[in-house]
């Protein structure tokens, strides 16, 4: 089978490729991904799957049967949108709407889940259950893997897979994580409001932006001191706003942040424990605080069988010198975590470094991919689904 799904990716390669360019020279933002959903609809139907439209806004839903005497379905999940970057690959299939860019391989993502639903359909062998096809939208701004599921896309599913791309990763290699992948991620508003006074006389007023000072400095340190250092956590205000004049002194300071970590019990701890020091350092010095703490996405923990499977896939298509096993999790988040909550799944890392010239980071503007990771893709997530269900 192995051998049979090579066979047909290979040939199915310049077709992948030409959807790729086609979906990287138009991106689209998050929850806009009006264009991208059709054209992923009409691949989507020319290998006779059955398409559901808007879906999560501007989702996409083909479901593969099979032959139906599994009650067992597998989901596959793929991200659709770009983001806000001017682009500056000078690739000759660069993004055609100046200030959007695929940045983040998502274009690579859904033709990946386009070349898998391709090679399942041209197999000419049904699966025991079904396979359905995820395309979300708005991964980038956390939203789409809630639409999705709000709409249904997890109703039966009892597994689910996907893919990200990996610029630190040779094109071609495999990257598996048994355990944590992505970290929980919280958004934090802080506002603390002092009194205002004269600059030259500090004792009559109340100093919002000293005592915020004081804020970030102790919550740093306290990080430190107070957490399992095994146990990560990282706080980061990213944005401070306060005072009005040199010569005054500011009443009020508003800050937000945003708040990561690995372990769902100390992200469970944490909003209790920042309010704790805002507070306490609040009140020893006379001003009020307002705490806004917002749950992001949780923790990406992959499940150890379907990892299992997924890298005894990738071991057997591509041999051990291309499989990475990851020995740290990455502190990113991923709005994947939140169809965890409804069934166990796993998401691997696909490489797509080239050897012989510099690669840049996720979501910088000369982002790019090593084309020929794209079968490699394709064959690990299509020979994963075999191996779901017809386990050695
Ligand atoms: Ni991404």
């Amino acid at each position: 089978m192995l051998s049979r799904i090579k066979d047909i990716a290979a040939s199915l390669a310049p077709r992948l490729i030409e959807i790729r360019r086609h979906i990287h020279s138009h991106p689209e933002l998050s929850g806009q991904e009006y264009q991208t959903a059709a054209y992923v609809a009409g691949v989507l139907s020319s290998c006779g799957l059955h398409v559901q439209e808007l879906v999560g806004k501007t989702g996409v839903i083909g479901e593969f049967p099979g032959q139906g005497h599994d009650p067992r379905r597998l989901a596959i999940r793929t991200d659709m949108d770009a983001l806000p970057i001017y682009e500056r690959t000078g690739l000759e299939f660069a993004s055609h709407k100046p200030g959007i860019m695929h940045a983040c391989g998502h274009d690579v993502h859904t033709t990946i889940g386009l070349g898998t639903a391709m090679v399942l359909s041209q197999l000419g062998e049904a699966l025991p259950g079904d396979v359905r096809f995820l395309f979300q939208p708005a991964e980038e701004t956390a939203q789409g893997a809630s639409w999705m599921i709000r709409d249904g896309a997890m109703q039966g599913v009892s597994a689910i897979f996907s893919v990200h791309v990996f610029p630190t990763i040779p094109g071609g290699s495999i990257g598996i994580r048994y355990g944590a992948l992505t970290a929980a991620a919280d958004d934090l508003e802080l506002i603390i409001t002092g009194e205002s006074g004269h600059g030259a006389r500090p004792h009559e007023a109340i100093d919002a932006i000293w005592i915020a000072s004081q804020v970030i400095t102790t919550l740093q340190q306290a990080i430190s001191r107070t957490h399992n250092p095994l146990r990560p956590v990282v706080l980061s205000i990213g944005q401070i706003q306060g005072g009005r004049a040199p010569n005054v002194i500011a009443d009020q300071v508003r800050m937000l942040g945003t708040v990561r970590s690995l372990h769902p019990e100390t992200s469970a701890s944490l909003p209790a424990w920042i309010e704790k020091i805002v507070a306490g350092i609040c009140e020893s010095f006379g001003a009020r605080y307002e705490m806004h703490y917002r749950r992001g996405v949780p923790s990406v923990q992959n499940d150890p069988a379907l990892t299992q499977i997924v890298e005894a896939a990738a071991q057997e298509a591509w041999g051990n010198d291309r499989i990475q096993v990851l020995l740290e999790p990455s502190l990113g988040a991923e709005d994947f975590a939140l169809y965890l909550e409804h069934a166990p799944g796993t998401m691997f890392r696909l490489g797509v470094a080239y050897p012989d010239q510099p690669n840049y980071p996720l979501h910088h503007p000369q982002f790019h991919v090593n084309e020929a990771a794209i079968i490699t893709g394709v064959v690990t997530m299509a020979y994963s689904v075999y191996k779901y269900w017809h386990p050695a």
